[in-house]
């Protein structure tokens, strides 16, 4: 909210806290503002464990014909999601057909997927990489970086180089019911 406020936007911006997967505090944002034309998630769906729910929330919020971008882990065959749950957080992982799937039984359609695997895996590579030798230029100073953040970026590098992490952006509409 303090970035909004300096840059003098927080007339038009409204911040609401909630569980994405609670049905009881998502219709209540929607009874406050009606309806919403977009809905933007990155990277946060892949915790959730009832994706299903998160969905049909996400659809309930939006006005006809508008469209859902969500930026999220999915699995392929050879995924270790136990990996994934126990290192990242991440739970009930679904691969992308189960995630289309899920996106068409609520009621979006035109839904489309583009695959960001190569992309992340680079990006990952270089954040884990990076850090360490940030870690290792502070040890010398006798200062460190945080070990459970080191170890949070290490993990997803090793999920996306070794243990088969996917993932991408699921793009959606909203049908006219
Ligand atoms: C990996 S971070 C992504 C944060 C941000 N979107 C980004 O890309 O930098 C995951 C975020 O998901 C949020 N989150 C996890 N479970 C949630 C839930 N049930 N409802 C709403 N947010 C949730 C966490 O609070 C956290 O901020």
């Amino acid at each position: 909210m303090k970035i909004f406020t300096a840059l003098g936007l927080d007339r038009y911006v409204c911040i609401y806290v909630a569980d994405l997967s609670n049905e009881d505090s998502m219709n209540n944002i929607k009874k406050q503002e009606l309806g919403f034309d977009g809905a933007y998630s990155t990277l946060v769906i892949l915790h959730i464990p009832d994706k299903k729910q998160t969905y049909q929330n996400v659809c309930n919020l939006l006005n006809a014909n508008s469209y859902f971008r969500n930026e999220d882990y999915h699995t392929n065959k050879d995924t270790d999601t136990e990996f994934a749950s126990l290192n990242i957080g991440c739970n009930n992982l679904m691969s992308k057909e189960q995630m289309n799937e899920m996106a068409e039984e609520i009621g979006f359609i035109n839904v489309k997927y583009v695959n960001y695997q190569k992309e992340w895996s680079k990006f990952v590579q270089k954040r884990a990489s990076t850090l360490q030798d940030l870690a290792n230029e502070k040890f010398k100073l006798g200062k460190g970086v945080s070990s459970q953040k080191l170890q949070f970026v290490i993990a997803v590098d090793d999920y996306f180089t070794n243990k088969s992490g996917d993932g991408g952006v699921f793009l959606m509409q909203k049908k006219v019911f």
